[in-house]
């Protein structure tokens, strides 16, 4: 009954990598593999006590149906506090980044097109620019994020993008954030050659304790993806998009087949966080335990790896993006440190076209800082 399924779906199998990750819940298992925030940080009593309250005295709007583009409030919330956005018809809520990329896909490309992405690239942006039988030309990410001068060589080579995906601060997998130089130079080849430039950037907030991301102006080729997942919690599936009012309306109208909204009560709980006195402090918080655990992975890995394993240690974020330099294919790797009670992502996972099968992610985020340094040891046995 395969054959039912339409070609998109066919093609949609799941990966080697992802079978083998199955086994990472295994108890005992110290996870680093995973792209989850620590749960031990889920602000769960002010959601609580935030949820108890919207739904006594505002349950009769909390839990109707709402306006596709989303909450009214939390997008004139998002316009205040960010200069991408003049008016609210330059916002949708989305449910969580990843519905962003899929309805952006959607909306701008056809089978075929030219799609600009990093190597290695986030998977789940991977994903939906595949599902649209795109032709992705990687480019590769190094210190200051995705190459840009790549991208300019492509161009100069008769290519077309249609479009860039990136992710600029603290990029899934590389941990690299994309320089303002590089920022302002993609933005210029997109205004001169006509394509819009994705930034996907749910991990911006996860930098040092009390810094502040700079927000950048809108832009008429800009697409900016946020979200609370890495924030808040992924279960409250909030997210939104700042672009041109053009793409928003599009967006708008493919997400009402999608799910004609994303939760009301959700976007209510979001706002409410957003504009609380504790979500500063809450983020703090996160930064810190995130800063503690990063040097925790790093040190340990430089302390019991020495030279066989080369990564720069990552600003923010929540991954090491590394490389054996004794040629260990990573996927092996995989099979055995599974045994041991370890579980990574390996590089060949975030593949486009270029040999990733000696490098490795690690993520530090759900494991605590004593089962970090038990976890490295037990990678390599
Ligand atoms: C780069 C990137 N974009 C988007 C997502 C998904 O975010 P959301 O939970 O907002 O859909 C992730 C999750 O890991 C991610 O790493």
């Amino acid at each position: 009954m395969q054959s039912m399924l339409s070609r998109a779906a066919q093609n949609a199998t799941t990966s080697a990598i992802r079978d083998l990750l199955e086994h990472a819940q295994r108890p005992g298992m110290i996870s680093l593999a995973g792209g989850l925030p620590d749960p031990d940080r889920f602000p769960i009593d002010q959601l609580a006590a935030a949820s108890e309250r919207l739904l006594r005295t505002r349950g009769r709007d909390v839990l109707q149906y709402g306006l596709t583009a989303g909450n009214a409030a939390l997008r004139a919330h998002i316009v205040e506090t960010t200069p991408a956005a003049d008016t609210i018809d330059q916002v949708v809520v989305t449910t969580g980044s990843q519905q962003a990329q899929h309805l952006i896909a959607q909306v701008l490309l056809d089978p075929g097109d030219p799609v600009i992405v990093g190597d290695p690239e986030y998977l789940g942006a991977l994903q939906a620019f595949r599902s649209r039988e795109v032709r992705l030309l990687p480019a590769a990410v190094d210190r200051e994020g995705i190459d840009v001068d790549a991208i300019e060589a492509m161009i100069e080579a008769g290519e077309r993008p249609k479009l860039v995906y990136t992710v600029p601060h603290f990029h899934n997998p590389s941990g690299t954030t994309l320089s303002n130089r590089r920022r302002e130079r993609l933005l210029e080849l997109a205004a001169r050659h006509g394509f819009m430039v994705v930034f996907d950037d749910p991990y911006r907030e996860l930098g040092e304790v009390g810094s502040r991301p700079a927000e950048a102006a809108g832009h008429p080729m800009a697409v900016e993806l946020r979200s609370v997942s890495k924030v808040l919690a992924p279960g409250l599936r909030v997210g939104w998009m700042i672009a041109p009012r053009w793409l928003c309306a599009a967006v708008e109208r493919a997400k009402q087949s999608a799910d004609l909204h994303t939760s009301s009560l959700s976007q209510a709980i979001t706002l409410g966080a957003l504009q609380s006195g504790w979500y500063g402090d809450h983020l703090d918080d996160i930064r810190a335990a995130n800063v503690a655990k990063r040097y925790a992975l790093c040190h340990a890995l430089r302390d019991v790896l020495g030279t066989r394993l080369a990564f720069d240690e990552p600003a923010g974020g929540m991954f090491v993006w590394a490389r054996f330099t004794d040629g260990t294919d990573t996927t092996s790797l995989l099979e055995s440190a599974l045994g041991r009670g370890v579980a990574f992502v390996p590089g060949a996972a975030f593949a486009v076209h270029s040999d990733l099968r000696t490098h490795l992610r690690l993520s530090w985020s759900t494991a605590d800082v004593a089962s970090l340094r038990e976890a490295v040891v037990r990678l390599v046995g």
